[in-house]
């Protein structure tokens, strides 16, 4: 075991898409310094234009001032490569949701990252217990799991893996309510607490469409107006991507065995026909700018 958690000063942030680049926002303006790494370019520069569009949203609102906002963007370095991680404190990936992808992430980081680095997942469902097994560093390994839209949404889920150390999870708890944050801490189970609620709702709407029980504004009426709902949960399943919560549903039918967790056909037809929500411009709704 590596020696006790030291101060975290620098935070790698893996994946510059949508909740890649709000963790690495939040982070910057609460004063870390950021290393925001995507191995697609494109991708990186689309996640500091997000970046820069949300810090310039802050300061037109006076929540920041034109200072901050800069201080806050020199504080976020890009690459591509992970070796730029080798003096992160606490590095957050936030890749795509396939346990090989983050498995073959989570065995470099653990080459290259300092002995005594926190190795954090935003995965939505991903066992964290799982993906510690593959480091040297079980105990230091942790689930982050920010929502979207990050800037906004005031709670981080901290996932205790089944090696998870205290010190880990005081550390990361803390570094949390830095960044604004309310941590609230659950243990691993497939989705969670926020997925094993959230994606059954969503995917029960997609049946009451499937099943022509009610117009997609409708159903999401319902929600809103009845249950007090921001948004309804086919609107907010466009906000999350299809792909991703197909991804989730997969991910609890599995870890449960229980076929109440089935996704519906039409969420699976939507995302075989590339309509993913607001990313690609389609979804339950459509969206004339992404
Ligand atoms: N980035 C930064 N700020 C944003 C934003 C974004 N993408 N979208 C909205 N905002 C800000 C707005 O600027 C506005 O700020 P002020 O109050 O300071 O003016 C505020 O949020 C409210 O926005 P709007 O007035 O434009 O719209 P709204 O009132 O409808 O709120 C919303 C938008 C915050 C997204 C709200 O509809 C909402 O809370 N929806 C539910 C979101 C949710 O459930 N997220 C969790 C998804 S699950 C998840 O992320 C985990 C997972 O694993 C899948």
């Amino acid at each position: 075991m590596a020696e006790s958690a030291r101060e975290i000063r620098t935070v790698g942030v893996i994946g510059a898409g949508t909740m890649g680049r709000g963790i690495a926002q939040v982070a910057a303006q609460s004063g870390y310094r950021v290393r925001l790494i995507d191995i697609d370019s494109a991708a990186l520069e689309r996640g500091v234009a997000g970046i820069e569009k949300g810090l310039a949203r802050l300061v037109k609102k006076e929540r920041i001032s034109a200072e901050d906002s800069a201080a806050a963007r020199a504080r976020i370095e890009t690459g591509s490569e992970l070796q730029a991680l080798a003096d992160a404190d606490l590095v957050v990936e936030a890749v795509v949701e396939r346990f090989a992808v983050k498995k073959q992430v989570f065995e470099q980081l653990d080459e290259i990252c300092p002995a005594h680095a926190i190795l954090a997942s935003n995965t939505s469902s991903i066992s964290i217990t799982k993906l510690a097994a593959v480091t040297q560093r079980p105990g230091q390994v942790i689930g982050m799991h920010f929502m979207n839209p990050v800037p906004v949404m005031k709670l981080v889920e901290i996932i205790r893996g089944l090696a998870t150390e205290q010190r880990v999870y005081d550390a990361v708890e803390a570094a949390s309510r830095t960044m604004g944050k309310a941590p609230v801490e659950v243990h691993d189970s497939p989705g969670f607490v926020s997925n094993r609620v959230l994606m059954p709702m969503i995917n029960e709407a997609v049946f009451c469409l499937f099943e022509g029980v009610g117009e997609a504004e409708a159903i999401d009426q319902v929600m809103k107006l009845g249950m007090n709902h921001p948004m309804g949960p086919l609107a907010l399943a466009d906000l999350i991507g299809l792909d991703v919560c197909l991804d989730i549903l997969r991910v609890l039918e599995e870890g449960f065995g229980d076929p109440k967790y089935r996704p519906c056909p039409l969420l699976v037809k939507m995302v075989d026909a590339g309509y993913l929500g607001r990313k690609s411009g389609r979804g339950f709704y459509e969206y004339s700018s992404n």
